[in-house]
This record gives structure tokens, sequence and C-alpha cells, in this order.
């Protein structure tokens, strides 16, 4: 639904370059909500930016349902109609609202039908659907300075489904809400999702957002987008750094000379019986130092940090063990002196 192939922007700010987005190519599925996460200043408001064409990117394409809209005309404010058209089919939710406070809701999300031009009946009428749908059918004639953070981003939101699209596109919409207002705006873009077939992409920073909502995700850094997939196939990827935010077990090695073992099992696997079995079978005690049970895209996932005795050499067979019942192993570099010498290259070695 959406494609990016070699997205560069490069931003000339005081006579300096600065690049925000490093050859980017992201593929968004119909009808899946995708986040982006990373750091501030990793790029990823220069990528939505870049994905509705409010910014010309510097060099690259982006497709968005069907369409190049990079080989359409005109940017910013002074696209043309192609490009304009082609954007009213793209939603945006803004961090903070944007919404007009001399004008009713039901006037801001007339708005974009007004520059459509859509007739004043017609403009009330989806207006009014759109409202219901997200829970606002009773504020239609309120202002917005009237309304709580959540209220008014459900407005944003209604105001940016008028023109139908089929990609909503969210940048941190709910940084400026408290947690509880975050899970309900959250609970409603999935619902939209479900309900419209609606493409979302959504920037946050927030993992907690990933886990509870998003299909897929990416890991932006330094203007590159450097994992991504989906959740399910990040969390089998060993080494993978969204994996690991995703799902932090706690727990460090009791001594040196211990192998630490991120051990990630999804719900159907019963891990129990074979740490006990891995016990048995090589005569080790099997410390646990931490574990996490969740649900992340709707299927239980859980994690846990076990500590056998010994360096990374004297386990090798454990971990084969281990991985052989299908498990997912990722050695952790826990012991400083190892990490100094060969700990890293053990610790790919491993992965493979
Ligand atoms: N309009 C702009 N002019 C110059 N530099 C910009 C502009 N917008 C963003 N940048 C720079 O590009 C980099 C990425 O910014 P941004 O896309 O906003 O990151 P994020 O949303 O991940 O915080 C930053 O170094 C930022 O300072
Ligand atoms: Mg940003």
């Amino acid at each position: 639904m959406i494609t990016t192939t070699g997205l560069t922007k490069v931003y000339q700010s005081r006579g300096r370059e600065v690049t925000a987005l490093d050859d980017v190519d992201l593929q968004v599925r119909e009808g899946e909500v995708f986040g982006v996460i990373g750091q501030s200043g990793a790029g990823k408001s220069s990528l939505i930016r870049c994905v509705n064409l409010l910014e010309r990117p510097t060099s690259g394409t982006v497709t968005v349902d069907g369409r190049d809209l990079t080989a359409l005309a005109g940017r910013g404010l002074r696209a043309g109609k192609e490009l304009r058209e082609a954007r009213s089919r793209i939603g945006m939710v803004f961090q903070h609202f944007n919404l007009l406070s001399s004008r009713t809701v039901q006037d801001n999300v007339e708005l974009p039908l007004e520059i459509l031009k859509v007739s004043g009946a017609e403009r009330s009428r989806k207006a009014l659907e759109l409202l219901d749908l997200v829970g606002l059918a009773d504020k239609a004639r309120a202002y917005p300075g009237q309304l709580s953070g959540g209220q008014k981003q459900r407005v944003g939101i209604a105001r940016a489904l008028a023109g139908d699209p089929k990609v909503l596109l969210s940048d941190e919409a709910t940084s400026a809400l408290d947690p509880e207002t975050t899970r309900s705006i959250l609970t409603l873009l999935r619902e939209l999702n479900r309900a419209l077939g609606l493409t979302v992409l959504l920037i946050t920073h927030e993992m907690d957002v990933v886990k509870t909502v998003c299909d897929s995700a990416a890991l932006m850094k330094k203007g590159k987008v450097v994992e991504s997939g989906t959740v399910s196939e990040l969390l089998a990827t060993p080494g993978s750094e969204l994996a690991r935010e995703l799902f932090p077990v706690g727990g460090h090695a009791s001594g040196p000379d211990r192998t630490v073992l991120d051990v990630t099992f999804h719900g159907e696997t019963a891990t129990q019986p074979v740490i006990s079995q891995l016990s048995r079978t090589y005569n080790i005690d099997i410390s646990i130092l931490g574990a996490a049970m969740d649900t992340v895209g709707g299927r239980q996932i859980g994690r846990m940090r076990i500590e056998l005795p010994g360096p990374y050499e004297e386990n090798v067979v454990p971990v084969g063990f281990l991985r052989e019942q299908g498990l997912q192993i990722d050695v952790v570099d826990d012991n400083p002196s190892a990490a100094a010498a060969d700990g890293p290259a053990l610790a790919e070695e491993a992965a493979e």
C-alpha cells in the first residue's frame, strides 16, 4: 500500500546539510498497522512528510495505493491538482491536533470537505457520520476549547477520515495524551483499521504502542531503517533490537563465567518442561534471572532470561538442544570481560 524506495531527504539548514532520510526502503502492506519507532531526530517525521509529499524527497520514490506520488508535480501548499487529489486520500493525524479553535467540532471535520468542494448538505452528513464513528456524535456543536485532549484527537481523526482515505498517517498522535486516553485512541485507530480496511502508518516512541496495536514495525536510526518486519518476525529474529525493546527481560549474570540466554517462546511452546529437560539431560543447574509474558499483536509471547554455569564455549551443546526444541535463543553479552574480547563474535556465531 505504501512503498518507498531509496527515499532520501537532505535539508539545507543555515548552509549546512542535514540528511534526515538516508536511502529508506519501506513496505507497508494494505490493511496493516505499521509502527515506526526511533529516537528524536531519527527522521520519523521526515518520513511521514515525504510519504504524503508535504516535503519533496531529495531522491527516491514514494508509491501510495499504486500511485507514484513523487512523479506528480508541485510541493507543499503549491502542489499540483493531481498531487492534491492523491493527498486528499491520505489522512493525517497530528500530535497537537491542529484544530481551528474558532470553528465548531463539526466545522473542523467539514474543513477538508470544503476544500474538496463537497456540497453543504453532503458535508454535514459526512461530518456527523464521522463524528459518530469516533464516538463524538454529541459534540458536533462544541468548540475545541471545550473538549479534553482525547476528544480533540478524536476530532482530528474524524477530520483525517473526511476524504475517505485508504491510508492514515499519524505522527505521535498520542504523545500529548495520558496513558489511559492513549489507550482509547489506539483502540480507536485499531477499530478504524479493521472496520474501514484502513492502512495505518504511525510514528511513536513508545514501545507499548507497538505492542498494543501494530502488525509490523520498523526501527529508525540516523535516517535509516535498521530493522523492519511483522512483529512476530521481529520477535523471531535473533539479536533484534526491536524485539528486545518490545520485550525487556531484566536480570544479570550472577558472576563471571556464566552463560546468559534470552529464551523467546510463543504461546504454544511449553518452556517449563524444556528447561527441566535441559537440566536433567546435561546435569546442569539453571537459574531463571527474569521472565515476562505478554500479548503482542494478539499472540501470547513469553521471554525468559536464564543462566547456565560456565562460559559460552562450554554451553554450545545445551544451547543447540534448546534451539532444537523450537525455542529462540539469544546469547546475552552480560560479561564485561568476555564482551571486550570475543563476546560479540560468539553471540553472532551463536545466532546462526
Ligand atoms: N525543515 C527542516 N530543516 C532542517 N532540518 C530539519 C528539518 N526538519 C527536520 N530536520 C532535521 O532532520 C533530522 C530528522 O528530523 P525529524 O524527521 O523531525 O526526526 P524525528 O521525527 O524522528 O524526531 C533532524 O536532525 C532534524 O533536525
Ligand atoms: Mg518527529
